[in-house]
């Protein structure tokens, strides 16, 4: 069985989960959906990023120990993805021993490799990025790019990793793995960061104790993203003498990494030099998302802009939000979170198109059919709608563009819809005809549920039940389970509540 590991990057817990932590995390989760109901072994791995300067002086300021913080901040990240109904297998925190052995043994590696040495930093930090950056790259009154806030003057003797020995060697590797990285204009960009030249990077601190102590040398934790970027091996057993977690990092490495474009360069430049000196397969890929924005701006902590997810889901249901931060926005691009857009994608596509056609098809089986739902034609009209609706979906779940997949699948949606419309069932006296286009409806619901099931796994288990359908949708396997014709017909068909009420 092909395995497929997807990974999400680990939240700093210096803030309570948002929205932006929520959009790549609701991501991963229906990718995740999607490769299991390909029939592949997925890991799906999510989890938070806990060490570092800036946790340290969150917990000062909230008057905890580091260790206290984390821990009371942490779990608020495995709830809020539990409410959001995320179906990762595994859950990493970087405080974690498990965590500490792989992040050693990959230091050791990189030390023995001759690629980390002793040297003095001096320059200008900015604790939010946890990032170095030269002169050039801040704003005006030395403002950090991103958080537009100022940076600190630090120098220290601190260990290296020697990133610009990795030019050559990571420029022939994206040559040789074309579309590692998509979309692709963000492929491009971290070529561009790589072409553009490679400092060489600290990887540990003696100003900072709340972190990872070098194996050779205890005066020195290592650096909060060097850390951070192991999780995704240490997770699946990497520097573990245990037989057992040896053979888990041998089935699941390498890894498939979901990142925001704030992460690029960590991930895409430091990770595969990383990984290269150390002699490690690089990952299976990369998929790289644009920001949610509300107002305009990267929502976080910093910004004071956040949305938080959960009082969302108090309004529209959980599908209600997981739908809205799929199909709204193209991955890759920025996208705008707003509370009116919410709003009409819910009564547009959920409520008018979905909540709608499963309503109608329950009421007239109801009426016209004795509540029993009868079989599809082999030779139905909708037979062609829901053939390319698997195509288009397979195709745009294959690229990582949870939008154009969610598209697909609605256009068998609209096409039943418009068919029903055409052919009034409601108007007809019970009989054959009624009866063929009933089942031709019932077999596209079906394929809709189990199309929509990585997005919306609630409702979709929802609607499999109510056309009478048992099991899991989660179990079904494509594209088997997509072909035209699997509605057994002869099934109670359940009236119900609406799906989705109106706003
Ligand atoms: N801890 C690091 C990642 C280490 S991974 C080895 C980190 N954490 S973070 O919590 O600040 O952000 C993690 C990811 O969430 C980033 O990829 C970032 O782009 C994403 N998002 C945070 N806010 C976001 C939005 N407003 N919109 C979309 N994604 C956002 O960076």
């Amino acid at each position: 069985m092909t395995s497929y590991y997807l990974t999400t990057p680990i939240y700093y817990v210096n803030a309570r989960p948002h929205l932006g932590h929520a959009y790549t995390t609701i991501i991963g989760d229906a990718l995740a959906r999607w490769h299991r109901l390909l029939g592949e072994d997925v890991h799906f791995l999510t989890g938070t990023d806990e060490h570092g300067l800036k946790i340290q002086q969150a917990a000062e300021a909230a008057g905890k120990t580091p260790q206290e913080f984390v821990d009371e901040i942490a779990p608020q990240f495995q709830d809020a993805w539990q409410r959001l109904n995320i179906s990762n297998d595994d859950f990493i925190r970087t405080t974690e021993v498990r965590h500490r052995i792989g992040v050693q043994e990959l230091l050791q590696r990189c030390y023995d490799a001759g690629d980390i040495e002793l040297d003095v930093y001096a320059g200008k930090y900015c604790v939010a990025c946890e990032e170095y950056y030269a002169d050039d790259e801040l704003l005006e009154g030395d403002l950090c790019p991103i958080h537009k806030r100022p940076v600190e003057y630090f120098e220290e003797e601190n260990y290296f990793f020697r990133l610009s020995r990795f030019q050559d060697r990571l420029l022939d590797w994206y040559a040789a793995h074309p579309g590692a990285i998509v979309p692709e204009f963000r492929g491009n960009e971290a070529l561009g960061l790589i072409r553009s030249g490679l400092r060489d990077f600290s990887v540990s601190r003696t100003s900072l104790q709340w972190g990872i102590p070098l194996p050779w040398d205890d005066k020195h934790v290592a650096y909060v993203w060097f850390d951070a970027l192991a999780n995704y091996m240490t997770a699946v057993g990497f520097g573990s003498d245990d037989p057992a977690d040896q053979a888990s990092f041998e089935k699941w490495w390498p890894a498939r990494h979901l990142i925001g474009k704030d992460i690029i360069r960590h991930h895409c430049v430091y990770w595969p030099a990383m990984l290269l000196s150390a002699g490690i397969e690089l990952p299976a890929g990369w998929a790289v998302g644009g920001w949610l924005l509300s107002g305009g701006e990267k929502m976080s902590k910093t910004s004071g802009n956040v949305v938080n997810p959960l009082d969302l889901i108090d309004e529209f249901g959980v599908d209600g939000f997981r739908y809205y931060v799929l199909a709204d926005t193209t991955y890759g691009q920025d996208g705008d979170f707003t509370y009116e857009g919410l709003t009409s994608r819910y009564n547009s596509d959920l409520a008018n198109n979905l909540g709608n056609l499963l309503s109608r098809v329950a009421t007239v089986v109801g009426k016209k059919c004795d509540g029993v739902g009868p079989a599809p034609r082999a030779d139905s009209p909708l037979a062609d709608a829901a053939a390319s609706a698997w195509d288009g979906t397979a195709a745009a779940w294959a690229e990582v563009q949870p939008n154009r997949a969610l598209e697909a699948t609605w256009s068998l949606i609209r096409a039943t819809n418009a068919y029903l419309e055409a052919n009034e069932p409601w108007k007809a006296e019970p009989g054959p005809a009624v009866d063929a286009v009933m089942g031709d409806a019932l077999e596209a619901l079906r394929i809709v549920a189990i199309l929509a099931s990585p997005a919306v796994p609630a409702t979709s288990q929802h609607v499999w039940e109510r056309i009478g359908l048992t099991g899991q949708v989660g179990d079904q396997r494509l594209p088997d389970a997509a072909r035209w014709g699997g509605y057994p017909g002869g099934v109670s068909v359940v009236k119900g509540d609406p799906l989705f009420p109106r706003k």
